[in-house]
C-alpha cells in the first residue's frame, strides 16, 4: 500500500513505520490518523512481522501533536469526534495490537505524539527528545488517552502537573519518570529499537499476544486481570508455540517459533 504521509519499511521480521510530514514536525492530521491505522492493520496481519518499530522523520521530532489547523475552529460536537474516533483508530488499536509496537522518540512528542507514543507497548528515546501535554495551553484538553496513559505511566502527581502547567520535560526526565525505558543519542536510536525488537523476535509471538492482552487488561475498567491472565495462561498450552518452547527447552537447544 502506499501512503502519502508514511514510510513503512521491513527488515527481517521488523517493520518501521515513519511518519513522514518533517516540514509540519510531523503533526497528525486526519489523513496521516487513517494512514497509521491502515499500515498498522496490515503489519499486525502479516504473520511474518513480529514487531513495529514507531518513529518521526527528521532530526527535530517524534510528532508534534494533533494538526491544530484541523480543528481549530470545531464545535463541541466536532471536537467529541475528533477524539473518540482518533481514540479508535489508532490509539487504543495500537494498545490492543497482536504485535510488539516500540516508540523510537527522536525529538518533539508533543500532545498527540505523546499520546501516539504512550499507546505503543513501550518507549525509548533520544537525548534530545522533548515530551509534554500542552494541550491546556490552546484551551483544549489531551483527547487521545492523555489523561489516562500520563498517569498510569508516570503517577498521578506527575502527570498532574505536566499537564496542568503544559510544560515540556527533558528525556532525562522522562526516564527518571518511566515515561521512557532508555535514553540515547539520536544516532544510536534505531539501532537501540532493532536491538530490542531482535530480542522479542526470538520469542513465541503467540505467547506475546497474549501477554499484551493481559497486561493490557490490569488497566482496563471492569476487567480483572487476574481472570484474563488465567485465561490467556490457558490458551498458551493450545498453541504450537508451547509444544516447541518446552520441547526445545528439554532438547537442549533453541526455539523456533513459526
Ligand atoms: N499542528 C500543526 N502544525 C504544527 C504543529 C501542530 N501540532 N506543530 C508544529 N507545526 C508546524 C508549524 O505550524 C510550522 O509550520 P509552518 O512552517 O508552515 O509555519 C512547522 O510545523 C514548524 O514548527 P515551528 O513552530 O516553526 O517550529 P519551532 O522549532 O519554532 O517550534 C514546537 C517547535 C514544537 C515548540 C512548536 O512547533 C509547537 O509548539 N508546536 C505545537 C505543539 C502543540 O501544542 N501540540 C499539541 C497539539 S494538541
Amino acid at each position: 500500500m502506499s501512503y502519502n504521509n508514511i514510510l513503512v519499511t521491513t527488515d527481517k521480521s521488523i517493520a518501521t513505520i515513519v511518519i513522514n510530514r518533517p516540514k509540519k514536525l510531523n503533526a497528525l492530521n486526519r489523513e496521516t490518523i487513517q494512514e497509521l491505522h491502515n499500515a498498522f492493520a496490515e503489519v499486525d496481519l502479516d504473520k511474518n512481522i513480529r514487531v513495529v518499530i514507531l518513529t518521526g522523520s527528521g532530526d527535530k521530532a517524534f510528532v508534534a501533536g494533533a494538526d491544530i489547523s484541523e480543528f481549530a475552529y470545531f464545535d463541541v460536537v466536532e471536537g467529541a469526534n475528533l477524539s473518540k474516533k482518533g481514540q479508535e483508530l489508532l490509539f487504543d488499536f495500537i494498545e490492543n495490537l497482536s504485535t510488539p509496537v516500540i516508540a523510537a522518540i527522536n525529538g518533539f512528542a508533543l500532545g498527540g505524539g505523546l499520546e501516539l507514543a504512550m499507546s505503543c507497548h513501550f518507549r525509548i528515546a533520544s537525548d534530545n527528545a522533548k515530551m509534554g501535554l500542552p494541550e491546556v495551553s490552546l484551551g483544549v484538553i489531551p483527547g487521545y488517552g492523555g489523561t489516562q496513559r500520563l498517569p498510569q505511566l508516570v503517577g498521578k502527581g506527575k502527570a498532574m502537573e505536566m499537564i496542568l502547567t503544559a510544560g515540556m520535560i527533558s528525556a532525562e526526565d522522562a526516564l527518571q519518570n518511566r515515561l521512557v525505558n532508555h535514553v540515547v543519542s539520536q544516532e544510536e536510536l534505531l539501532l537501540l529499537a532493532k536491538k530490542l525488537a531482535s530480542k522479542i523476535i526470538n520469542n513465541s509471538p503467540l505467547a506475546i499476544a497474549s501477554a499484551i492482552k493481559a497486561i493490557n487488561a490490569n488497566f482496563k475498567d471492569g476487567v480483572n486481570g487476574y481472570q484474563v491472565e488465567i485465561a490467556q495462561f490457558g490458551n498458551c498450552f493450545g498453541t504450537e508455540d508451547f509444544e516447541e518452547g518446552t520441547t526445545a527447552f528439554l532438547e537442549k537447544r533453541k526455539a523456533i517459533f513459526k
